[in-house]
């Protein structure tokens, strides 16, 4: 059970909306509302201890270490990492960026010969799945461009679940990197991790895990889902926006070059050539963003302390309201499976389709009632296609969320088709 008053937290949802009716915020998949100790955490540093982070000699320059350092430490156990293994990034799309630019600039020569292990080209492929939002293809389909390596996928089935007859035919060999989601933005469905890097790891490729959907909402350690890399975003785990961070191996990120260039990040520097410093510092050149970084930690430590699995357990109730829901009403065609009898496979996040009415149409109607849900392709334009539309409206959970929000959107949802008369 979650504590009763979580959401006296979160001031933001104490607001009304669209003439006074009670906000119904259902858009957390794309960006989380923050609790107070993060808003806190944020505007503490700044009044109190900003400076800059380990290129200062001064107490304030101390003190914003101290703390740049101790979010890192928090964030880092939060997902089951050492500290020494979490990469600031500025969100989760430039956490998998710096990966897929890394081994871009590992293959061009950069790093020298402790970067060559990542090294690929013609003859390599890349492999993801169907299911990725734009941030984890868009990178693997450009690192296949510049490196002439070949991009493949693992396809999806009609009900939105990975398809892993030909796993096998898929992720060979050649595979050098097998980047996948761990809960699709639009289905919501988890995937089967454990068969995937089992298959990566038979083949030696690397793995690099989307957290995004996963970390805000489940339980999730590194080392026991024995990936290589994973990325997660700050904003959408109730943190602060422009933060996000990149696991990875301690061994793979020494080894990595960086993915861009400039000061923190270097050892030597002359005028012809530059060392790097360790992992996490070679990967994080220029001035960070270090309130944001002291943010992240405070949602993590705020969500560690309701604790994950009640995170998961609350919003498993989530789901099967908004899944079951809306899948009964005629006319409106669920994104994804419907999920297990105990929703353990999906997430709170449920993507319809309404026969005949425009995704943006359905956001209106909800938004007019105070709800507010995603509209459109999620980020997700190779998805939607698979499913034959172009785009659909989201209804996303988090921890603040009610089973009357949920319901209120499923009911909502059932005025629709009817609204706009294309009711049979
Ligand atoms: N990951 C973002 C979302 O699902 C794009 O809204």
């Amino acid at each position: 059970m979650l504590p009763s008053n979580v959401r006296d937290d979160f001031p933001l949802l104490a607001r009304t909306v669209r003439n006074g009716k009670p906000l119904v915020y259902l858009d957390s998949g794309a960006t989380a509302q923050k609790p107070r100790v993060v808003l806190d955490a944020e505007r503490e540093f700044n009044e109190r201890h900003n400076g800059a982070v380990a290129r200062g000699a001064h107490l304030l320059a101390e003190e914003a270490t101290g703390l740049f350092e101790d979010a890192r430490a928090v964030v880092a156990d939060f997902v089951g990492a050492d500290a020494g293994e979490i990469v600031w990034s500025q969100n989760a799309t430039s956490a998998l960026n710096i990966v897929a630019a890394a081994i871009g600039n590992a293959t061009a020569g950069v790093g020298g010969a402790e970067g060559a292990r990542f090294r690929i080209g013609p003859g390599d492929e890349i492999c993801v799945t169907e299911a990725e939002h734009h941030a984890n293809l868009v990178p693997w389909q450009q690192l296949a461009v510049r490196t002439g390596a070949t991009l493949r996928w693992i396809p999806v089935d009609d009900e939105g679940r990975l398809d892993l007859d030909h796993l096998d035919t898929v992720v060979t060999e050649r595979t050098k990197v097998l980047a996948f989601t761990h809960v699709s933005n639009i289905t919501g469905v988890i995937s089967p991790v454990s068969t995937l890097v089992e298959r990566a790891k038979a083949v030696g490729a690397l793995t690099v895990l989307d957290g995004c959907q996963s970390v805000p909402h489940l339980p999730v350690d590194v080392k026991q889902l024995d990936v290589d890399f994973m990325a997660f975003s700050g904003h959408k785990m109730l943190g602060p926006t422009g933060i996000g961070a990149l696991y990875g191996r301690n061994d793979l990120l020494d080894a990595l070059p960086p993915a861009t260039f400039g000061g923190g990040a270097v050892k030597t520097v002359t005028m012809e050539d530059t060392s790097w410093q360790e992992a996490p510092m070679r990967h994080e050149p220029g001035t960070q963003p270090v309130a944001q970084a002291v943010g992240m930690a405070a949602a993590a430590h705020y969500l560690a302390q309701i604790g994950m699995d009640q995170v998961e357990e609350h919003e498993r109730a989530l789901a099967a309201v908004l899944r079951e829901g809306v899948s009964q009403i005629p006319g409106v065609r669920l994104l994804g499976p419907v999920g297990d009898a105990d929703s353990r496979d999906v997430i709170a996040i449920a993507a319809v389709s309404v026969d005949g009415v425009h995704p943006h149409d359905v956001g209106q109607v909800l938004d007019d009632r105070g709800i507010a849900a995603r509209v459109g392709h999620h980020c997700g334009q190779p998805l939607h296609r698979r499913f034959g539309v172009t785009g659909s409206t989201r209804a996303s959970a988090h921890v603040y969320t009610t089973v009357e929000e949920a319901q209120a959107f499923v009911d909502v949802l059932a005025t629709v088709p009817e609204f706009f008369g294309v009711r049979a």
